[in-house]
């Protein structure tokens, strides 16, 4: 079957009616490469399912239904070899509130919550957010351009005190778009180990793996021994672009750990989207033949990318394995210590700020979008980047 990824879908209605955050940002004359989500419809199996749920009429108090709960163990156990139970299964409104609610049930006030920079920028917040200390290693830079960042097991080790509890862990990783190899997450999970962490494994990118053939492994499945101190984050949002329905789930195997969990959420999180919930599940049940062809999709856009940083003197993009997200380094390009700024200004595009991310001098760059809109973008940021 096939989906169409080429033509462009207004979001940025004249009166707002589509409230796009990435849409409505910035003036209407630029191009918005910036927040994660992608400028195409949903699979036709979601917008149908959602129709038929619109079309009921009565949107009362759902619950998380039975079928759900299947659907996913049935693609957990397909794509990841992971055999999940429905009752490990917290469904909630986003990865990110799982993040703090992880934070304030794993750890005490004043207690250190590890991440490693550059990351999603919510993952440095939480520490402070939930009174608690903010840890940070670095991973080690590419060691030539176009190489991938890499887990720096040193630093990791460095950074933690006898205060550290838990790590926010990224995989695959947002902003470098690294998918971690054996032995780093072997070494990670040796480290966790040793020192008795609690680890949150945010797998929110885990189903856009762009290379052919390539798998992603759970942190939890890969080393059992960690499920029980694990809480692993996934949802549909980002593979089938459905992040405004809200719907996430946290895969937690440890019975007491769970029940800490969801007690921690009481009352400060509504009891579930019923749309959200509808989405998730035609998504997961009917949507990978979509996922298939977004993957192409995004393999020729990282090309396109990557064919033209080439031609960009002092940038250099190291080549997402994941995602639809580029991690460009451009302290060297000559645009001063803000390039996001002013590539803003000067060209009208408009990127992820990598200071944001923990490292100033790096944009992200969203590839998920019309072939039509990446170019159009690339051609202005030509004008400033092209020798
Ligand atoms: C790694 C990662 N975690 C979490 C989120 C946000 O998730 P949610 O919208 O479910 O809170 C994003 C969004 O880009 C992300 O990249």
């Amino acid at each position: 079957m096939a989906f169409d990824f080429a033509t462009p879908i207004e979001r940025r209605h004249p009166e707002g009616g589509y409230a796009s955050q990435k849409w409505h940002r910035y003036d209407a004359n630029v191009l918005p490469l910036w927040v994660a989500d992608m400028d195409f419809r949903s699979p036709p199996a979601v917008i149908e399912a959602l129709s038929a749920r619109v079309a009921h009429g009565v949107y009362g108090y759902g619950e998380v239904p039975a079928t759900l709960t299947e659907t996913l163990c049935q693609w957990s156990a397909y794509h990841y070899d992971w055999h999940i139970e429905p009752e490990w299964q917290q469904w909630l409104p986003g990865v990110v509130p799982a993040l703090h609610f992880a934070a304030m049930v794993l750890t005490e006030p004043g207690e250190g919550v590890l991440t490693i920079a550059p990351i999603y920028p919510p993952f440095l917040a939480v520490a402070e957010r939930t009174g608690r200390l903010a840890q940070q290693a670095m991973l080690a830079e590419s060691s030539a351009p176009g190489e991938p960042w890499q887990l720096d097991i040193e630093a990791l080790e460095d950074a933690i005190t006898p205060q550290t509890r838990l790590l926010l862990w990224c995989h695959p990783h947002n902003p470098t778009g690294r998918v971690w190899s054996e032995d780093e997450l072997a070494q990670l999970a040796a480290l966790v180990e040793r020192h008795d962490l609690w680890v949150v494994s945010d797998e929110l990118h885990c189903d856009l793996l762009l290379d052919q053939g390539a798998r992603h492994r759970p942190l939890a499945a890969m080393f059992p021994e960690l499920a029980k101190r694990t809480i692993t984050l996934w949802a549909p949002s980002k593979t089938f672009n459905l992040a405004g329905l809200t719907s996430a789930c946290a895969v937690i195997p440890d019975a007491a750990l769970r029940k800490r969990f969801v007690a921690a959420t009481k009352g400060f999180l509504p009891d579930g989207n019923v749309l959200g919930l509808v989405a998730a599940e035609a998504a997961y049940k009917e949507g990978e033949p979509w996922r298939q062809a977004l993957l192409e999709v995004l393999r020729g856009h990282r090309a396109t990318l990557e064919a033209r940083v080439a031609l960009w003197p002092g940038v250099s993009l190291s080549a997402p394995e994941s995602t639809y997200l580029a991690w460009l380094d451009m302290r060297e390009a000559g645009l001063g210590a803000s390039p996001a700024q002013v590539l803003l200004e000067r060209a009208g595009v408009a990127l992820s700020d990598g200071e944001a991310f923990g490292c100033p001098g790096f944009v992200r760059l969203n590839f998920g979008t019309t072939a039509s809109q990446l170019e159009a973008a690339l051609a202005r940021m030509d004008v400033l980047l092209k020798a």
